[in-house]
């Protein structure tokens, strides 16, 4: 039986790609901050289910929690088959307002944790000789969006990181898949502080945990979410940047 590891597995996509992975008899490594959360999905998932979840309570928006989740996982002989690096979020406002420490928090966890756990563990991964990694990026990855300014740069640097070393992987069994999720129904915008109005109609945390699951299965590198998604990543191609931005901001307003 194969062993997925997901951070932010306590709400929202992450929580959803918890079940989706059991219900694909995939093994689950839980990771967020609310071990309350995870110790419900636990309880529920392994009710319906014969498999082994484990539980880490950590927060990854440490320097060296990486470090700190790989070794607890490694003490428990765990093998990590499937690294999803999901834990994220965003920050809503004027750049000269924000909190430098709140920020600073998020690249560390958006970006930096991220990496650090892509590099532990694709190292186990190349000794077995199979692995897949998903990390989740945005279609925000795709233009600068002011008012969303750091957050949006973390999710370009998610994009084109998991892209790169795709490709460098490309002959060692192993995909690196990017999902860029656009607006979708989580805690996602209470946390940023975003309009909850743009989410009314966006898609639930399941639809986003499905599509992920199925991108993996194919191998995408990369998979952007839904037709209009798919349209606006493309027209921005073909657009001069600075109208590109400023739709952006008006979006954000
Ligand atoms: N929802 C959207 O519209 C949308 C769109 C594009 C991309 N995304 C991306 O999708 C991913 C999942 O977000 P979501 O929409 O599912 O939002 P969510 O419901 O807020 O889930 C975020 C998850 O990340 C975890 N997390 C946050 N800070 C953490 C920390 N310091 N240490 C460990 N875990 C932490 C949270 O758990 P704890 O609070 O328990 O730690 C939670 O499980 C994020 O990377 C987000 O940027 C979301």
């Amino acid at each position: 039986m194969k062993t997925v590891l997901i951070t932010g597995a306590s709400s929202g996509i992450g929580k959803e790609m918890a079940y989706v992975y059991a219900e694909n008899k995939y093994n689950l490594i839980l990771v967020a901050r609310r071990k309350e959360n995870l110790e419900a999905i636990k309880s529920d998932i392994e009710q319906k289910h014969k498999l082994d979840v484990q539980i880490f309570d950590v927060d990854l928006s440490k320097t060296n929690s990486a470090e700190l989740l790989y070794n607890k996982v490694s003490e428990q002989k765990l093998k990590v088959d499937v690294l999803i690096n999901n834990a994220g979020f965003g920050i809503n406002g004027k750049f000269k307002d924000i909190d430098m420490e709140w920020e600073e928090s998020m690249l560390i966890l958006n970006m930096i944790t991220l990496t650090k756990l892509t590099k532990l563990f694709v190292k186990d991964m190349l000794k077995t000789g199979s692995g897949n990694i998903i990390n989740i990026a945005s279609t925000a990855s795709f233009q600068a969006v002011p008012n969303f300014a750091t957050y949006a740069a973390t999710k370009a640097y998610v994009l084109h990181f998991s892209e790169a070393i795709a490709y460098e992987l490309k002959n060692d069994n192993i995909t690196v898949t990017a999902i860029c999720p656009g607006a979708t129904k989580s805690e996602f915008a209470e946390v940023a502080e975003v309009d909850q109005k743009l989410f009314s109609k966006a898609p639930s945390s399941r639809e986003l945990a499905e599509f992920t699951f199925s991108a993996m299965k194919k191998g995408k590198v990369t998979s952007i979410h839904g037709l209009m998604n798919n349209l606006l990543v493309l027209s921005a191609r073909t657009t001069p940047r600075k109208i590109v931005t400023a739709v952006a901001a008006n979006v954000m307003k």
